[in-house]
């Protein structure tokens, strides 16, 4: 029997058995069915749901990713169709908040998602691009080695994971390492950027669907972003898709020129709009939305 007020309905904490269910789930509300991606979040996250009360699946899913104690990302908020407008979302969202305490909580929003965030007192504080298409190289010089000049190689989790994560906690503010470390299994390419012998930045990509996301990037400047986006991207058999700030013109308008249109813009977010610790002038690229 459905209970009179939605809203109410249990909140509880989802594993990977109920993978199929958030796909299900996701799949209703016109996205991808994404098993790696949601098995990645559940696993190294904190995924929340609400059951359907007649039973079929989970009506509301949200995943909580926490980095350290200060800040958190979220990510996946979704609630079925059928149950739209009734105040599942606004359950979910305020319940990942009383989890998160007092870490600066951040997410990018769709337009459908904004108006909800805005609510519980996200504010946006950057808009953010995807662009999605064929990565042309073309005859791009970057990515070979050259005086003065990053390049770029093939990262090694033994020989490079240490310095990596050193290098992200800098300019992420918060420590990734534990997600970082994943990064070798999940992506296909993991790649550092060094210019004499010095660690200037670092890049991955992974596949999901058709597509071949190219990020996180993080990187010194805009000439080792695109060393490390042209190696990364170059012999991809697939369109590829990057998130990147709106505000990085000289970056947009080279993926531009290379076949990768911007196809969407989501805001970026964070709660109470408190400052995000770290260097975010070196983080070019998010891991992926639900991540930052
Ligand atoms: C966005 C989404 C999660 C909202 O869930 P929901 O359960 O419908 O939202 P709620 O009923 O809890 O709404 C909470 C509040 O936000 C407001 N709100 C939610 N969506 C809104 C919209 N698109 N426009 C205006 N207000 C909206 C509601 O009016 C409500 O306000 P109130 O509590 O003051 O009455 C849901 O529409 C969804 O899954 N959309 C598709 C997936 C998606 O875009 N997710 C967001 C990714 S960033």
């Amino acid at each position: 029997m459905k209970p009179a007020d939605p809203s109410a309905l249990p909140v509880r904490r989802l594993g990977l058995a109920d993978l199929p269910h958030c796909m299900d789930l996701a799949q209703d509300r016109s996205w991808p069915r994404e098993e790696r991606k949601w098995r990645l979040l559940l696993e190294s996250g904190e995924g929340f749901g609400i059951d359907a009360p007649d039973g079929g699946g989970l009506v509301g899913t949200v995943v909580l990713t926490r980095y350290g104690r200060t800040a958190a990302a979220v990510g996946m908020m979704l609630v079925a169709s059928r149950y739209g407008g009734r105040g599942l979302g606004r359950r979910l969202l305020g319940h990942v908040l009383a989890e998160a305490g007092d870490a600066t909580l951040f997410l990018y929003a769709t337009e459908y998602g904004r108006p909800l965030y805005e609510k519980l007192g996200f504010e946006t504080v950057g808009l953010i691009e995807a662009r999605t298409g064929r990565f042309d190289a073309g005859d791009e010089p970057y990515g070979g080695p050259g005086p003065g000049r990053s390049s770029s190689r093939p990262a090694e989790p033994g020989r490079d994971l240490a310095a990596l994560c050193a290098l992200d906690v800098e300019v992420f503010g918060a420590d990734r390492s534990r997600l970082l470390a994943r990064l070798f299994t999940f992506a296909e390419q993991v790649r550092v950027a060094e210019r004499d012998g010095a660690l200037t930045g670092y890049g991955a990509a992974w596949r999901s669907g058709d597509r071949l996301f190219v990020g996180p990037i993080v990187a010194e400047d805009d000439e080792t972003a695109r060393a490390l986006i042209t190696d990364l991207a170059r012999d991809a058999d697939t369109r590829i898709r990057i998130d990147l700030g709106h505000h990085r013109r000289e970056l947009t308008s080279w993926l531009a020129g290379h076949g990768v249109p911007q196809t969407s813009t989501t805001s970026f977010m964070v709660h109470g709009g408190r400052a995000l610790p770290g260097d975010r002038s070196r983080l070019v690229a998010s891991f992926m939305s639900a991540l930052g």
